[in-house]
């Protein structure tokens, strides 16, 4: 059995210290064989607020796996963010080990970012044609009988929760998924929960969204996913904030 918890949009800068030391105690108590975040580790990419995200993950001391967010390219420094919009993200990626050695399972990134788009709204999600073919390749490179877990921070669709991702290339990119049999797609951004099956051209996929640990609520108090992959079969339980750790 392998357990991992899924956690997502923590906005260090504007973060729920509460929620976190809660998380934090959970893993220390639980010890997950991983923690997979996906993205907004920031809330405005500032040195401080990655300097802290680093800090906490590494206290954590479990393997760690960590997806860019929209809220994790360069804010205020326009020149960065189109010379070289990953560099801070890279950097706590390099601070805090991003990876996760799974057996029978593996968690495959899928990059929903962009550091420009032709809309004005470039916190949107977009997947591009090398971040999906990137994806496709590392899941088609996968020992036989591995299972992916694609990691992601825009949900590729909408979920029908009160945030909307408008992912372009996301329906595409969910019916390739779908073709590759992927046990799950994980996502954030929306700030609440979900788990549910999306039908695709190319047949169902599961999508599976981690809430927030920060102030930014929406409809749902702050959580995360704990996932259990046991012959063959995933199954989530939404941990909210009011519920205790185990173990
Ligand atoms: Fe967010
Ligand atoms: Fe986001």
């Amino acid at each position: 059995m392998t357990r991992l918890f899924h956690i997502s949009d923590v906005h260090f800068g504007l973060e729920d210290t509460a929620a976190l030391a809660w998380v934090a105690d959970c893993v220390a108590r639980e010890r997950p064989d991983a923690v997979a975040i996906t993205g907004d580790l920031t809330m405005r990419a500032r040195h401080r607020e990655f300097a802290a995200a680093a800090a906490w993950i590494r206290a954590l001391d479990v393997p760690v796996t960590v997806e860019v967010g929209n809220h994790d390219l360069p804010y205020f420094n326009l020149a960065e963010r189109f010379l070289d919009p990953y560099r801070r993200f890279r950097a706590l990626q390099a601070a805090v080990g991003h990876g996760a050695n799974l057996p029978g399972l593996a968690l495959i990134p899928l990059k929903t970012t962009a550091r420009a788009q032709t809309r004005l709204n470039w916190s949107k999600g977009r997947v591009g044609e090398r971040s999906l073919a990137a994806c496709l390749a590392a899941i088609d490179a996968l020992p036989p009988g591995t299972r992916a877990l694609v990691a992601c921070h825009h949900p590729l669709v909408e979920t029908g929760t009160h945030g909307k991702a408008l992912t372009r290339g996301g329906s595409r990119a969910l019916a390739a998924l779908a073709g590759r049999r992927v046990l799950a797609v994980l996502s954030g951004h929306v700030h609440d929960a979900f788990d549910l099956v999306h039908e695709t051209e190319q047949g169902p996929v599961r999508m599976i969204g981690a809430g927030t640990l920060s102030q930014r609520l929406r409809a749902t108090p702050a959580g995360f996913n704990e996932l259990t992959f046991a012959d063959g079969a995933l199954t989530v339980r939404l941990r909210s904030r009011a519920s205790t750790c185990t173990g």
